[in-house]
């Protein structure tokens, strides 16, 4: 918000205390904040012109609520303080994406870029002679953009939101000039462009120096700022431009390779990246990254790498996508910004599995336009200046309060430490990593051949509790609107309405009912707010099935696996029975470690749960520890009496003739490699494990096939050839 201070603040800071009105001045005085506060938020939200500071804005409203407190008669249904925060109500709708927008993997250097290569020959099973062409482009430094066009006419327009789903901001994306209302030419029925919206640097340095009373990081943040306007009128007036380099939903395909895609996308009426180039190796690639490298500078807008792509449509479709990747792209980074700055001081933060991390906290400094106050420092050997082989990194020097170092920020991640200044140093003293948790006091644990040490708290500890809490609510989690970090911590620590654990949550408005003080009546709550909250809560009582894994929180048990998991298991009974039967054996539960390790691994459970590809036993351990500690196991219990949680549905693209079904491969497949095969079948909807037991619907067995071949006829699995496979893969 503008700078100016207000005289009408000023007063405000010295008013009468709430309960010395009368209750007509406090009327009167409501009435009075209100219409002022609706003004600034009407200047800020919808002028883009705000006339108040953030601070005066912060007086009005807490007098304003200190009112409502003294006076609950006059609190108004509508009234400014029922908005939680200074954000508009209504936000935008949710646009469920018919196709997935994926992000990129990264190259770092040339030998990412050869990797990723070979990778690809390998997955095709090119031979070296084989011709494999890649497209080269810059990667703009924006947000993407989906459009759909339907007959030709712009229908829709979508942000990238989390992949799956994003905001539906068409009002706003109609007034970009680069994007075309209706398509220049001939077009499939249903066409879905995809690219970035950006800021140009020229616009951006206007922008900043204009009356918007706000003054934006980047031309990133600015782009993002200004579509994500609920006012499309305020986007009308921002310099937005947008790239097209990608499609999702079509009916028709667009050309048999990317550049005639590209080409295709420039005829629709769309701008394209003019150095969008051609290459036909890892040599030429690097070349084109270098060439587009020596341009940055002069280009009038930012970029930060190269992306490359598979030139033919065809390997693409057969490369297909990982979780959230395609594995016939990468996006090749360009190195890193760096500045100098003085560590003030080494924090540590504890996260929701106990991991002690260290914080440098930073004079600030500007990082590629970024101004940085915060640094990771990984774990105590990061400090130490030793990698996790133990070898020296940074020559061996050790990082120090009050030391100069050298900051770096890769992409969107936290920055980092490259190095230190041992002529600027001023402590004599190295720093001493704790070996208590600074949250709980527990001890702190570093298991040999762990580079992290652990606070051994568990519950008990307020930290792993809280971002477990955090994690839980998360938007790959439960994603429970009007409940993120801010109102955990408040939840948290509050002793009349606490949340300390995940099944809080769902008695909370049960609680509430039986509570005297009602959450509606507090600060930052109101009655429509709080009802907003509830109603968000009661929505994810209903939650699917890999979803609610992740949002355990259980140490190595990410969003990838929680999908492994859970298309295996189907059911979330299933999964425990699972669990537990590894546990049940009479030595797991009476031995010592070892003992327990052995019994374990020697359960029938325990050759199941690892034989689920993609689940390792460090997973496994992980989860039986888990779910065999009483009190993480009570938690869990309270929590899922409370919750519906919905069994895992095959992939989108269901019902082929092996969605559903576990499949195994054996012995050499003459016309895909292993890794196309399980692609493909994955993408089927299939599961693919490692090692056939009674549960294995389909035996694929290619040359050679032995152990894997008799045990399936032994338990009457039906075995297929590879011929019979390529009919099912539809090749
Ligand atoms: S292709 C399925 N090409 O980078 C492939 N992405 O880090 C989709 N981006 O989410 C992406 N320039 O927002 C592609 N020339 C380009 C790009 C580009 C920028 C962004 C895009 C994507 C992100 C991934």
């Amino acid at each position: 918000m503008a700078k100016r201070r207000s005289d009408d603040a000023a007063r405000d800071e010295a008013a009468i205390p709430a309960g010395d009105l009368t209750a007509q001045q406090a009327a009167d005085e409501i009435a009075d904040l209100s219409a002022r506060i609706a003004q600034a938020n009407e200047d800020y939200h919808g002028k883009d012109k705000p006339q108040i500071t953030d601070a005066d804005y912060d007086t009005l409203k807490r007098r304003l609520s200190a009112l409502e407190e003294a006076f609950p008669d006059l609190r108004a249904a509508d009234s400014p303080t029922a908005k939680v925060g200074a954000a508009p109500a209504e936000g935008f709708g949710k646009v469920t994406h018919a196709q997935r927008m994926m992000s990129l993997g990264n190259a770092f250097d040339d030998e990412d870029v050869r990797d990723f290569v070979t990778r690809i020959r390998s997955f095709l099973n090119l031979p070296g002679d084989a011709p494999l062409d890649f497209t080269a482009e810059p990667k703009i430094d924006g947000l993407s953009l989906s459009l759909r066009y339907e007959d030709g006419e712009l229908v829709q327009a979508a942000t990238r939101g989390d992949g799956t789903v994003g905001e539906n901001v068409t009002a706003n994306a109609r007034t970009i000039s680069d994007i075309p209302q209706r398509l220049k030419a001939d077009a499939p029925g249903i066409v879905e462009i995809r690219g970035e919206v950006y800021m140009a640097h020229d616009d951006f340095a206007r922008l900043n120096a204009g009356d918007t009373g706000r003054v934006f990081a980047n031309p990133r943040n600015a782009a993002a700022g200004s579509l994500r306007q609920l006012d499309p009128k305020i986007t009308a007036s921002r310099p937005l431009k947008f790239f097209a380099y990608s499609w999702g939903e079509l009916t028709a395909p667009l050309a048999e390779t990317q550049m005639g895609a590209v080409e295709r996308l420039a005829e629709l009426g769309f701008s394209t990246n003019p150095l969008t180039r051609l290459c036909r190796d890892a040599a030429g690639m690097i070349a084109t990254w270098a060439e587009i490298e020596q341009q940055r500078a002069t280009l009038g807008y930012d970029i930060d790498g190269v992306v490359y792509k598979v030139n033919d449509l065809g390997y693409q479709a057969r490369l297909g996508f990982r979780s959230t990747t395609p594995r016939w792209a990468i996006a090749h980074k360009f190195p890193a910004e760096t500045a100098w700055t003085r560590l003030d001081r080494i924090e540590i933060q504890v996260g929701r599995t106990g991991a002690l991390s260290p914080v440098a906290r930073l004079e600030p400094v500007t990082v590629g336009g970024v101004v940085v106050s915060n640094a990771t420092l990984h774990n105590e050997d990061y400090i130490a200046g030793l990698d996790s082989a133990g070898n020296p990194i940074r020559e061996g020097r050790d990082i120090r309060a009050g030391d100069w170092v050298k900051v770096y920020r890769a992409g969107d991640v936290i920055p980092k430490i490259a190095d230190v200044d041992l002529s600027r140093r001023v402590s004599d003293t190295p720093y001493e990593f704790p070996t208590h948790c600074p949250e709980c006091g527990s001890e702190a644990i570093r298991e040999p051949g762990d580079s992290v040490r652990r606070c051994s708290g568990g519950l008990i500890c307020p930290a792993q509790a809280i971002e477990k809490l955090k994690h839980f609510v998360s938007r790959s989690a439960f994603d429970i609107e009007g409940l993120g970090a801010k109102q955990i911590e408040m939840f948290f620590a509050d002793d009349d309405l606490p949340i300390r654990e995940p099944a809080d949550i769902f008695t909370l408005a049960e609680r509430d009912a039986a509570n005297l003080p009602k959450l509606k009546n507090r600060d930052g709550f109101g009655e429509r707010s709080v009802e907003k909250l509830f109603a968000a809560i009661e929505e994810k009582r209903c939650i699917p099935l890999a979803r609610f894994l992740f949002a355990l929180g259980i140490r190595h048990l990410g969003e990838v696996a929680g999908t492994t998991l859970a298309r295996h298991f189907g059911t979330w009974e299933a999964m425990i029975a699972a669990i537990d039967g590894a546990a049940a054996e009479p030595a797991f539960a009476a031995g010592d470690d070892k003992a327990r390790r052995t019994a374990l691994e020697e359960s029938p459970n325990w050759a199941e749960l690892t034989g689920i590809d993609g689940i390792g036993a460090v997973l496994v351990q992980s989860l039986v520890t888990t779910f065999t500690q009483p009190r993480e196991r009570e938690s869990i219990d309270r929590l899922t009496s409370m919750l519906t949680i919905l069994p895992a549905e095959a992939p989108a693209n269901a019902q082929t003739a092996i969605s559903g079904k576990t499949l195994v491969f054996t012995g050499t497949l003459e016309r895909m490699t292993r890794a196309e095969a399980k692609a493909r079948a994955e993408a089927m909807g299939a599961k693919v494990a490692g090692s056939v037991s009674a549960k294995t619907d389909l035996l694929i067995a290619g040359l050679g096939a032995g152990s894997k071949a008799r045990k399936a006829a032994d338990l009457g699995v039906e075995t297929i050839d590879e011929d019979e496979w390529m009919r099912i893969a539809g090749q």
